[in-house]
């Protein structure tokens, strides 16, 4: 584990047993130490530091992906509900690509940031009335998930003498899931919705859970099956197709990943709290290549453009890849009645949110000591880390982490690639405690600016 001190900036290289096991495949905090106590002053801890010129990168990649496969007919969403901070928002507006919102709020700061609102995309099973009126004012298109909500869309729409844009939701054939209709639903829906006035249907989509590209590809040909079933047997034409997210991304690298599934155990676990399964850190396929297999799958991409289908695609995790990290400040350690050392950060773990489902984050935090100490006086441990609230559950890491020294107060913790689920999903404001700031630092590395903090 490398040490760099927070004073001096100075690294200080330190091997032994108790190095970083499973390091990041980035360490995306290292270009900003210097402004770190800047930072720490104005923001406070924790804190979450959004790039978003890494969200530009993202997106770039993936364009050319698409427009290799498909020349222009496709449409790029960054799917909010990700991470919703606004200089994400700005950052996919830049780059001329929609959003997929779910929330009259996401909505409302997508057209805030600059995203022209047709090229926005409404999802969940059922939307308020302020968020369909202002789609239907906007022109955005909404993923119906329902004949129920069809009607109730038609009847508004109607209502105030606009057009709905409609893709209806197909549930893949998934058995779990409570969104969208199945195949005979959908067929239905889609006689249905030609035949109503205020609803323009162009299409239909499904999001698949997991990152199987196989599998996304298998249900876009289903998909173009039924839209030449609809073209054939009702002259209904669609003009889009939405797939979804789930695209792979790797937080480390392969070997250690292989490492990690390898070597990890109970006994590695405070309580011996080991999760039943892990997020795929790393995945033998990236955003680029899972997509190119879809449109690989029997013939998708061909078929796409000779029916001139539009491609949607609503990656969120995948595009904020590299796009932030997270940074607690340490309050002090512990060893707990059953023997083992636990650092306390200051705030929660509602702020790293990995544990609160049933997982595990498994890239070791960067250990940086607020001064410079002798490496002579280093005593290495492994420790758990929670949270200062009083909940049991109130815990960042249930793994007990490699520790070349230990933490002591004042010290930093950084959790590097945090931008994708893991920053503000489940933020609250328990014990009145601040929700966090949100940092947004820029590739010239030499200043910051704090984001408006939202609820
Ligand atoms: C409808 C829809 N689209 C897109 C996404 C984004 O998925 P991911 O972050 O896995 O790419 C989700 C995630 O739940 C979703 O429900």
């Amino acid at each position: 584990m490398n040490h760099i001190s927070m004073d001096t900036g100075v690294e200080v290289a330190v091997l032994n047993d108790f190095d970083i096991l499973f390091p990041a495949k980035e360490d995306l905090s290292l270009p900003y130490r210097q402004l770190f106590p800047l930072i720490t002053n104005a923001a406070n801890t924790p804190f979450h530091a959004i790039l978003p010129h890494r969200i530009k990168e993202n997106i770039n990649s993936l364009k050319q992906v698409l427009s290799h496969q498909l020349g222009a007919q496709f449409q790029v969403l960054y799917a909010m509900k990700t991470n919703r901070s606004a200089a994400l928002v700005k950052a996919a507006a830049e780059e001329g690509i929609g959003i997929d919102v779910s929330s009259l709020e996401e909505f409302q700061l997508a057209l805030t940031q600059g995203v022209n609102g047709r090229q926005c995309s409404l999802s969940g099973p059922f939307k308020s009335e302020a968020f369909l009126t202002l789609a239907l004012r906007q022109e955005a298109r909404i993923v119906v998930d329902s004949d129920e909500e069809l009607l109730q869309i038609q009847c508004l729409a109607s209502s105030i003498r606009k057009s709905a844009r409609v893709l209806l939701r197909w549930n893949a054939e998934q058995p779990h899931t409570r969104f969208g209709m199945n195949k005979e639903k959908l067929k239905a829906a889609s006689l249905f919705a030609d035949s109503l006035s205020n609803i323009e249907l162009e299409g239909a989509g499904f999001h698949l859970s997991g990152y199987c590209p196989l599998e996304r590809g298998k249900a876009l040909s289903e998909l173009l099956d039924i839209a030449d079933a609809l073209r054939f047997g009702a002259d209904i034409r669609w003009k889009a197709i939405n797939i979804g997210g789930g695209y792979p991304l790797r937080y480390v690298e392969e070997a250690t990943w292989r490492r990690f599934q390898n070597a990890i155990d109970k006994e590695d676990f405070a309580a011996g709290r080991m999760p039943k399964s892990f997020y795929p850190y790393w995945h033998p396929d990236t955003m680029e290549t899972a997509v190119e297999k879809v449109l690989k799958e029997g013939g998708n991409a061909a078929r796409l453009k000779a029916n001139r289908i539009e491609l949607i695609v609503e990656p969120g995790r995948a595009l904020t890849d590299g796009a932030g990290f997270t940074t607690f400040e340490v309050l002090g350690t512990k060893t707990t009645n059953a023997g083992d050392y636990c650092v306390i950060v200051k705030g929660l773990s509602f702020s790293f949110s990995e544990t609160w489902f049933n997982s595990e984050f498994i890239v070791d935090p960067l250990h940086l000591p607020v001064s410079e100490e002798s490496t002579d006086s280093f005593i290495p441990v492994r420790a758990y880390i929670a949270g200062q609230s009083c909940l049991e559950e109130d815990v960042l890491t249930y793994r007990k982490v490699p520790f070349s020294q230990m933490p002591k107060a004042g010290d930093l913790l950084v959790f590097n690639n945090t931008a994708g689920y893991l920053m503000d999903l489940l933020e609250t404001r328990f014990h009145g405690l601040p929700i966090p700031n949100k940092v947004v630092l820029d590739n010239k590395e030499d200043s910051f600016l704090i984001e408006e903090v939202r609820g």
